[in-house]
């Protein structure tokens, strides 16, 4: 079973993830961007503003290949539960944002061509845990230390995963992120027991 983390920064994502962690010793803990060297060239191209967003979209999603091949398949095979801080949901929301004014987007909607790259090889999540949070509380928490961090640019994003929520509403759960970090990871925590044990059920 593959869980997907999702939120916009600064909505604790990464502080449940490691309340979770604690909690399930036998699953497999994983994030995106990676730890490999494509993970560090998403990174690099995350610091500079000017950064092409379509060459950056490759790159987050060379990182999302090497990912799933390395890391998510292989523990799937095995019968892991696998529980990713981000993973395509963030491309969906964040690249189509930062493509909303390219020329591709006179072209075509940036989420459904991002999506259509996925598509052939990808592994959906078999559900998605979604920290909501409002985009000026986030880019407040995030402190905004990355062009991917400020509000104007963090409401885009939200519109986006509202848009991915509305199309996919089963593989979701909305899960408040306003309150106090332990008080969300506690929910997060009951959340994600109920969906693996519902599967062994
Ligand atoms: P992350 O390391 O999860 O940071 P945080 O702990 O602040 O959530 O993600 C780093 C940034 O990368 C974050 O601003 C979102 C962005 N991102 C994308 O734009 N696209 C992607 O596909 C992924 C995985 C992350």
């Amino acid at each position: 079973m593959l869980i997907t983390l999702e939120g916009l920064d600064g909505s604790g994502k990464t502080t449940v993830w490691e309340s979770l962690r604690e909690g399930r010793p036998d699953a497999v803990f994983t994030c995106e961007p990676t730890e490999s060297w494509y993970g560090d060239s998403v990174t690099r191209s995350m610091r500079d503003d000017d950064a092409d967003p379509l060459a950056e979209l490759f790159l987050f999603t060379a990182d999302h290949a090497d990912h799933l091949s390395r890391v998510v398949r292989p523990a799937l095979a095995n019968g892991r539960v696998v529980i990713s801080d981000r993973y395509t949901d963030s491309r969906f929301a964040y690249q189509a944002a930062a493509l909303a004014d390219s020329p591709l987007a006179d072209e075509l909607d940036p989420l459904e061509y991002i999506q259509s790259i996925h598509a052939p090889f990808t592994r959906p999540p078999d559900a998605t845990i979604y920290l909501d949070i409002d985009p000026e509380t986030g880019a407040e928490r995030a402190g905004a230390t990355n062009k991917f961090e400020r509000a104007s640019y963090l409401e885009a994003v939200r519109e986006n995963y509202e848009r991915l929520i509305e199309a996919d509403p089963e593989r979701f759960v909305r899960v408040d992120a306003a309150r106090s970090p332990s008080a969300v990871a506690e929910t997060v925590e009951r959340r994600v027991d109920e969906l693996i044990d519902g599967e062994r059920s």
